[in-house]
């Protein structure tokens, strides 16, 4: 088991990181005072549930199965978990677990920053992109009709519990998403493990157990060292936002429906490097292996066909990290060297969408 610090002062935390962790105690050893509630989907728990619920054993437990998906995350079904809370007579030393995928993991981080003015949570993440991502770092959230994420708190959990074998039971899909966002460390910060990537993705891919645990650590090494140094997003944590910009312009344009985030940001990492390149800041011979890298991952390289330069502009000047009206965007300046900027021309950024796009 490889074990990293999230370092925090006073809210520091340990992340733990190895093949079948659960029902070994570690959940337990985080748990301080007599009662905790497990939140989770009927997914995850028809799988999981039995091997959390053992190591709670002794201690005043209940769970709560959660309705699976995206819409599911929202004020309403929040109120689902304060209601669990209240009914079982929980009181300010529970402990919630959030057994499951970002959903699940960002809705459990909110409610518990809620219940009684915050109680503590544990993360025991079950999708890559939430063991690589969403559950380090403390953002928590639901979604609002009018915006995704719109309703949260930065809110750190007491631990993060990752065990590498519940990812045998992720559909393929989930994995490529949830491989978006190791290969955006490699890029954004990381060139030594981006090229650890270039050689190792069809490991991943197999879902090659040692692989695995290499890059979800390199990529919660990254997440932590970005997070203890801007816990609320002041500065350099944007950095983590690469290619989610465009990104966010796709899953808009096409409803959340046509691909999962990750597969998104796996586009958007391609449009950021290709507009770095046109720039003149990346170097261009850099993008066919970053290409071949995202393409090996099962990630688009390209934006969906019925999007327009004209799609994009309007949705990410809209994008809720516009601050002054100019889009703002997190560009490569190497592979391994990105910065969050605005230094660029509109009519830059027009030629190079006109270049790319179908519509
Ligand atoms: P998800 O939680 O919806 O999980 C994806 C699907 O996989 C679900 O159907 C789920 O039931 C299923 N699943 C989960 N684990 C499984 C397993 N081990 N085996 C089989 N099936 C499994 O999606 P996600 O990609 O994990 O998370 C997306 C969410 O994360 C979004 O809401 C996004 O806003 C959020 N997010 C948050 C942060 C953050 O910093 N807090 C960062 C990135 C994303
Ligand atoms: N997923 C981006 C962040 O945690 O800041």
């Amino acid at each position: 088991m490889r074990t990293l610090q999230v370092e925090l002062g006073q809210r520091s935390y340990p992340i733990y990181i190895g093949e079948s962790l659960l029902g070994e105690g570690l959940i337990r050893r985080h748990i301080k005072g007599k009662q905790a509630l497990v939140v989770s989907n009927q997914v995850i728990a028809d799988h999981y549930l039995p091997q959390v619920l053992e190591e709670l054993e002794g201690l005043e437990c209940h769970t709560l199965i959660l309705p699976d998906g995206e819409q599911y995350k929202t004020l309403d079904t929040l109120n689902t978990i304060f209601s669990a809370l209240l009914e079982h007579g929980h009181n300010r030393s529970t402990t919630l677990v959030a057994l499951g995928g970002g959903v699940v993991g960002d809705m459990v981080g909110f409610a518990a920053a809620c219940y009684q003015r915050g109680v503590d949570f544990i993360q025991v993440p079950t999708t890559l992109l939430a063991q690589v991502d969403s559950s380090v770092g403390g953002k928590t959230a639901v979604n609002h009709s009018l915006g995704k994420n719109m309703i949260g708190a930065f809110y750190q959990p007491n631990a993060v519990v990752i065990d590498t074998q519940v990812l045998t039971t992720l559909p393929q899909r989930e994995l490529s998403a949830g491989l978006a966002e190791v290969i955006k460390y490699g890029l954004i910060r990381d060139q030594e493990f981006y090229q650890w990537l270039e050689q190792n993705i069809a490991l991943l891919m197999q879902r090659d157990a040692q692989a695995l645990i290499h890059a979800i650590e390199q990529s919660c090494i990254n997440k932590a060292q970005v997070v203890a140094e801007d816990e609320t997003e002041q500065g350099n944590r944007a950095l983590l936002n690469l290619g989610h910009t465009f990104g966010h312009a796709i899953e808009t344009a096409t409803n959340y429906s046509l691909w999962l985030h990750g597969e998104a940001v796996g586009a958007g990492m391609m449009m950021a490097a290709e507009f770095s390149a046109a720039l003149g800041w990346l170097d261009k011979e850099q993008l066919p292996a970053l290409a071949a890298l995202l393409e090996a991952a099962g990630l688009p390289l390209t934006p969906p066909a019925e999007m327009s330069a004209e799609d994009f502009v309007t949705l990410m000047s809209r994008d809720k990290k516009v601050l002054t009206g100019q889009i703002r965007l997190v560009l490569l300046k190497a592979i391994g060297e990105a910065v969050v900027t605005e230094n660029f021309s509109n009519e830059a950024l027009m030629a190079y969408l006109n270049s790319i796009c179908e519509a």
